[in-house]
């Protein structure tokens, strides 16, 4: 065996975590999650599954990785346990394949609305006219295949290559900078008309809503998302670290962030939807409709805003998308015993063709626009697009139950002293905590939610 490869440093690592969790999940999916499912109501569930649920698991994750050593499968073997590893490591390159597929799309969009941007074709829609401009390209059966494949090659070079150093720098580079553009465009929207409905949509009160049970299936699944959790993401990455660093302000520099980005999303998307009486429940076309609008009423402006906005996104996205390839690439190295760059052509090109079934979803063939099967899992509707059921059915069910299989192994499968003792949190209060958090709340959370949801869908 070779040394196994290292972040040179504490911050290289949490940069790496940081740019896997923050990514399209925060400024394309909340935001439309958060409006599909009644705004407030969603917002608070969806703070209870972080804290709950996220954080607790997060920190289980990143525990088993530096623990473990080896990739998200192996590293439970490492420490104890073949059947733990199993399961998880099934879950976890299930979702990764099925969650990149249709990643590749959206952020496909994301680089066409850049093109466009930079190509002066989207500063010439007219106020009101994005919802065609969009509507127009997702249904077209060429345009956001190509731009998929485009996205799905660079990830796959960077892969290839193994240029951690870029992908760092580039997020280290363009992170700061993103929130610094999302807190501008928040600012904005906030002095628009439509600031007090949105203000009122994401913070009026409403506890009833928390009764429903579809809105906590929808903020599980957001949180597992949002935070790269339930897929061996966390667990590869934080197997490269050194043992001196500390994973619990790790864990909670990665919650801080995540949330930092989504909120902000929210607040600059919400009062542009109100403002121009768009749909809060477009789904996930949200963000490509509304933002642009804003956009276009500050003309040149608005053309340089939107091509730094979507840039950052998309480096954001790619980011993230790394991370996902990147956890099945190191299980199939080993599984197969294959080089790495073998291995990240077969998978990633895999991976791409199979997105070219959500790339065309949106439209151009009817038959993946409007499926009834699985139809459940969109309640606000009774058709579904095939990108919508990889979209739900990955982040509630396969993530939710990858995160169950860590949080059982580390609260049960695991010898508790020694997992106190790799998060460093021995003997404290905090550790404790955490080890029952990971016993019981995580647990009965996830199994409550997720089975009551598959009930809800079969009865
Ligand atoms: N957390 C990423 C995002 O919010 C998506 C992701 C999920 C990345 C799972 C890796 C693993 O965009
Ligand atoms: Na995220």
């Amino acid at each position: 065996m070779q040394g196994r490869e290292q972040f040179a440093t504490r911050f290289g690592f949490i940069f790496a975590a940081v740019g896997s969790a923050v990514g399209l999940g925060n400024i394309w999916r909340f935001p439309y999650m958060l409006g599909e499912n009644g705004g407030f109501a969603f917002l608070i569930a969806y703070f209870i599954c972080i804290a709950l649920i996220g954080l607790p698991v997060l920190l289980a994750e990143f525990t088993v990785g530096r623990r473990g050593q080896s990739d998200a499968i192996h590293s439970f073997e490492n420490i104890k346990s073949k059947s733990f590893g199993k399961i998880g490591g099934f879950l976890g390159v299930l979702s990764g394949t099925l969650i990149l597929s249709f990643y590749g799309v959206i952020a496909g969009w994301v680089f066409y609305y850049l093109f466009s941007y930079i190509t002066g074709a989207a500063g010439n829609v007219e106020s009101g006219g994005f919802e065609g401009f969009f509507g127009e390209f997702i249904a077209s059966p060429v345009g956001p295949v190509v731009w998929h494949f485009l996205f799905m090659a660079v990830v796959i070079g960077v892969v290839f290559f193994g240029i951690k150093k870029g992908i760092e720098i580039a997020n280290r580079t363009f992170m700061p900078m993103l929130a610094v553009l999302i807190i501008v465009l928040a600012v904005f929207g906030l002095t628009m008309d439509g600031a007090g409905e949105a203000l009122s949509f994401m913070f009026t009160p409403d506890f009833n809503a928390l009764g429903d049970i579809n809105v906590w299936g929808a903020a599980v699944g957001q949180a597992f998302f949002t935070l790269s959790l339930g897929m061996g993401a966390m667990i590869t990455y934080a197997s490269y670290l050194p043992k001196e660093s500390r994973l619990p302000s790790a864990a909670g520099t990665v919650v801080v962030f995540d949330t930092f980005f989504a909120v902000f999303a929210g607040l600059m998307i919400f009062p542009i939807v109100f403002t121009f009486g768009m749909e809060p429940g477009a789904g996930p076309g949200l963000l490509f409709m509304t933002l642009p609008e804003a956009f276009s009423q500050w003309g040149l402006g608005g053309t340089i805003f939107g091509i730094f906005f979507f840039l950052f996104v998309g480096i954001a996205a790619l980011s993230s998308a790394i991370s996902l390839l990147e956890v099945g690439v190191s299980w199939a190295m080993r599984r197969f015993n294959v080089g790495r760059k073998p291995t990240t052509l077969v998978a990633g090109s895999i991976i791409t063709l199979f997105g070219v079934l959500s790339a065309i979803s949106q439209g151009a063939v009817p038959a993946l626009t409007q499926m009834k099967l699985f139809a459940f899992l969109d309640p606000s509707s009774d058709t579904i697009t095939f990108l919508d059921i990889l979209d739900k059915f990955t982040a509630q069910y396969t993530l939710a139950l990858g995160g169950l299989v860590t949080a059982l192994f580390v609260g049960w499968g695991w010898n508790r002293i020694e997992a106190l003792r790799e998060t460093g949190l021995q003997d404290t209060a905090i550790g404790a905590v955490w080890i029952w958090f990971l016993r019981i709340v995580a647990p009965a959370g996830i199994l409550y939610i997720v089975i009551t949801n598959f009930i809800n869908m079969i009865g």
